[in-house]
């Protein structure tokens, strides 16, 4: 008889098993997996937890206070907000390709725990919410040879100089699991209907340089596209959308004057779990409204496309 109850009871006998008396430091991405692992293991262990939240720079808009928010008003449990936009931006300078990215992010997320973690008295575990699907796309790919397709930054151990032990409640967990486990532990039903989002952020929807004035107007159409999305109802049908500003500047028309500014392409797939994904079939009306919207009131964009790979061949994100 499994249910989520007592996958729940389970799993946090397991965390106890594992942890004893010592204490851990989760890694808070303001994604569902995260915050439900932070909430599983605020359960098992109460107060041994510290939750540490990093603002990489890399959130969407409005998102990285929302989360700090969340955290600090629905639970009791302590949280460290750390705002390194700084330094990650610093170091993505210049850096375009992808892989670089992933690693350089990988490598400062570990960096900067490592920090937080030292002042942590007794800190010995790290927890992640790392799901069965990222175990299984770090590995491989559709069962063939061991192929990296991307190097997820929460996934494969932590070195060893690090001296943190892992824990990962969710190894075993699908998305649609990892939700109804949320729901278990009375996570708000708005941040558990969340679409997943990527820890190395918008880095990975900005292909080619990463720059604060790139990163701002995708924000702003980003933040448009949820927008439209929302009001026509269909987010909850969507497993994940997002805008991805391309590195490429096009010409265009707005009154008597000629524009030179970004593109964007719009992503929308529904999936079961992230490991195959079809594009979303939007109306085209539902098209040429959001394509006029962000056109009018996101100044730096002046064309819109909408990209329908499907994964494979695609991946979900454009990195
Ligand atoms: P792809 O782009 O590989 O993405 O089809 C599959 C799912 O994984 C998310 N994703 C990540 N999640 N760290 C994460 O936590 C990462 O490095 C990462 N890369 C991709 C992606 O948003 C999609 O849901």
């Amino acid at each position: 008889d499994w249910t989520m109850a007592s996958y729940k009871d389970d799993a946090i006998a397991k965390i106890r098993e594992q942890v004893g008396d010592k204490r851990v430091i989760c890694g808070l991405s303001g994604g569902v997996d995260s915050s439900v692992a932070a909430v599983l293991i605020h359960e098992a262990i109460g107060d041994q937890l510290t939750c540490v939240f990093v603002d990489h720079g890399l959130m969407r808009q409005g998102e990285a206070g929302e989360v700090v928010s969340m955290f600090r008003d629905n639970y009791n449990i302590p949280l460290i907000a750390a705002d390194e936009s700084e330094l990650f931006l610093g170091e993505l300078e210049g850096v375009t390709d992808p892989e670089v990215k992933r690693k350089t992010i990988g490598r400062l997320f570990i960096d900067v725990f490592q920090k937080y973690a030292d002042e942590i008295e007794g800190a010995e575990f790290l927890a992640q919410g790392t799901l069965y699907p990222d175990v299984i796309e770090s590995v491989s790919f559709s069962g063939g040879p061991s192929v990296t397709i991307k190097s997820h930054h929460n996934v494969g151990g932590l070195p060893e100089k690090m001296g943190l032990k892992l824990v990962e409640p969710l190894r075993e967990l699908f998305k649609d699991e990892v939700r109804a486990l949320g729901r278990e532990l009375g996570l708000p039903e708005k941040f558990i209907g969340r679409h997943p989002f990527p820890g190395p952020g918008l880095a990975i929807r900005c292909p080619g340089e990463i720059t604060r004035e790139k990163l701002e107007i995708l924000r702003q159409a980003d933040a448009v596209y949820i927008d439209q999305i929302r009001k026509h109802g269909l987010y909850d049908e969507i497993w994940q959308a997002f805008v991805a500003i391309l590195p490429v500047r096009t010409v265009g028309v707005m009154g008597d004057g000629r524009t030179y500014d970004y593109a964007c392409a719009l992503r929308a797939v529904t999936s079961v779990d992230g490991m195959t994904a079809d594009y979303y079939p939007f109306t085209h009306e539902f098209l040429g409204e959001t394509a006029t919207r962000i056109i009018n009131e996101v100044k730096g964009i002046n064309r819109v496309t909408y990209d329908i790979t499907s994964k494979p061949p695609g991946t979900i994100e454009w990195e």
